[in-house]
């Protein structure tokens, strides 16, 4: 029997398959001069050159070989004698699949032509055919799996925290609510929604975080993480924001402030270490990309620079006097001690200033979260944000609040409904510890990696305001 490799297969490990008589498949990328097919079947960002000779071949199959369409080869490989590539398949024998509907090919981003990203996130499928779209794909795959990898390694357990939840975590920000309610005929009582009546005998959303959830698995495992989908359902329309992305929340029994920051810096060189290991082919690929929008960038040379920095770490108080003093009249946003930082402000940080990562630490408590610990300023909170160039916060986390008549008292002050958080208080009624975590958007992670400018460019199906189509 003919045995069936995968093009990355056949290409890796090329000369060895000298002479054999293999079976590929996969979809046509171009059909040169009647003779030169070049497929891809997703393995990798490379093609596999087929040479059809028209003596195997006749007219009426050739004729229906186009852009697009699908097929199976069976051949013999060869040396190439092209400098593309090192081997090429001779082909025997040929089956279509599948043919490209010619209507509607005028139209697809299959046209072999200049497309915007845009245009790209309009096409759902033919979007991950794309060398752009796949090389993206195929880093995002490696990323997750790094991060499974990296918390294996390092003694986490992975959590599955619930998507349905009861409360806001976070304790700001709208939430998408979950209900069967019928939204013709709204059951009421004293005026109000009677959501005795709904599924879950109670208001739910769909859950911006699994914070909580990882702290209270963090309270007898020692370390947990968390990767999953997360929903916010603000109106930011901006190219760093998803109204549903993937988040990951490490939380840590016994670790303090420093050594939450310290396991942030190791996750993410980690991270993009054993990328720049394991996907060159699609990075190089990107970097040559992104070299078209600006000539002087480069995407490698971003990432290897990430590795040699010692990300800089700075209390929030530091940096606002850093900011003041640097007399930047363009800021649109003044800059007052007590404010949450604007993108631009961070931007000035990371990329002007320090030229480097930089954790920020010790934000004002009233725009941190209830669950973050109070410093003995009273004013300030052991929370931490990771800000990257380019994208701004990748990272936020914080020690959390193991005294719990503080932490109480927090609620109570931020307006959090605490008869929704009994189970989580039990916490800190049962052998508390000082602990910590921090959440990262995966998406953001991918983003920088990858050096898209917009983040629904590297996930396959974005949700963002007014956006939820496929
Ligand atoms: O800073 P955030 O809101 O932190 C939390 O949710 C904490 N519960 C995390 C923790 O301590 N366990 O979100 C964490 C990260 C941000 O730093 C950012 O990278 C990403 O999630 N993020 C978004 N990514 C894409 N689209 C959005 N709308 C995002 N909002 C936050
Ligand atoms: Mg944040």
């Amino acid at each position: 029997m003919i045995e069936k490799y995968s093009i990355k297969k056949l290409l890796d490990k090329g000369k060895i398959f000298l002479n054999k008589t293999v079976l590929v498949e996969g979809w046509i990328r171009s059909f040169r001069n009647s003779i030169f097919i070049s497929l891809n079947d997703g393995s990798t960002i490379k093609n596999l050159q087929i040479i059809l000779s028209k003596k195997n071949f006749d007219k009426k199959i050739i004729k229906k070989i186009t852009v697009g369409s699908s097929i199976q080869v069976t051949g013999m490989i060869k040396e190439s004698i092209g400098k593309k590539q090192c081997i090429e398949l001779q082909a025997l024998d040929l089956t279509i699949y599948g043919e490209v509907d010619s209507i509607r090919f005028q139209r697809s981003i299959l046209q072999p032509k200049k497309h915007s990203l845009d245009k790209l996130r309009k096409q759902a499928h033919l979007r991950f055919r794309t060398s752009l779209f796949s090389s993206i794909m195929r880093i995002r795959h490696h990323i997750a799996f790094l991060i499974h990898k990296y918390f294996h390694e390092n003694g986490f357990f992975y959590i599955h925290s619930p998507i349905i939840t009861n409360s806001n975590s976070e304790g700001s920000g709208k939430m998408f609510q979950v209900t069967t309610l019928d939204l013709k005929n709204i059951p009421y009582i004293k005026g109000k929604v009677d959501y005795t009546k709904d599924f879950f005998k109670q208001q739910t959303y769909l859950s911006v975080s699994g914070q909580l959830e990882a702290e209270t698995a963090a309270l007898a495992l020692g370390k947990v993480y968390t990767f999953g989908p997360v929903f916010r359902a603000e109106n930011s329309n901006t190219s760093r924001h998803l109204s549903e992305f993937w988040m990951i929340e490490p939380e840590m029994a016994f670790f303090r402030l420093e050594e939450n920051m310290n396991v942030a810096e190791d996750f993410l060189k980690y991270i993009i270490r054993y990328i720049l290991d394991l996907c060159m082919e699609d990075l190089s690929f990107l970097n040559e990309h992104i070299k078209k929008w600006n000539k002087n960038s480069s995407l490698l040379k971003k990432l290897e620079k990430i590795l040699k920095s010692t990300f800089i770490r700075i209390s929030y108080t530091e940096a606002i006097n850093i900011l003041e003093k640097s007399k930047n009249t363009d800021f649109v946003y003044p800059v007052l001690w007590g404010m949450d930082l604007q993108s631009e402000h961070e931007q000035y940080l990371v990329t002007n200033y320090f030229q480097s990562p930089v954790i920020i630490f010790d934000y004002p408590s009233c725009i941190k979260a209830f669950y973050m610990r109070m410093n003995k300023d009273k004013k300030t909170v052991q929370a931490m944000d990771v800000l990257f160039p380019e994208i701004g916060e990748i990272i936020g986390g914080s020690q959390r609040e193991e005294r719990y008549d503080i932490l109480l008292n927090r609620i109570k002050n931020t307006n959090v409904d605490n008869s929704k958080l009994c189970w989580y208080l039990d916490t800190r009624r049962f052998g508390s510890v000082p602990h910590s975590g921090f959440g990262l958007g995966f998406d953001r992670l991918v983003q920088f990696i990858t050096g898209m400018k917009n983040i629904r460019d590297v996930i396959p199906f974005p949700r963002t305001p007014k956006n939820a189509e496929f």
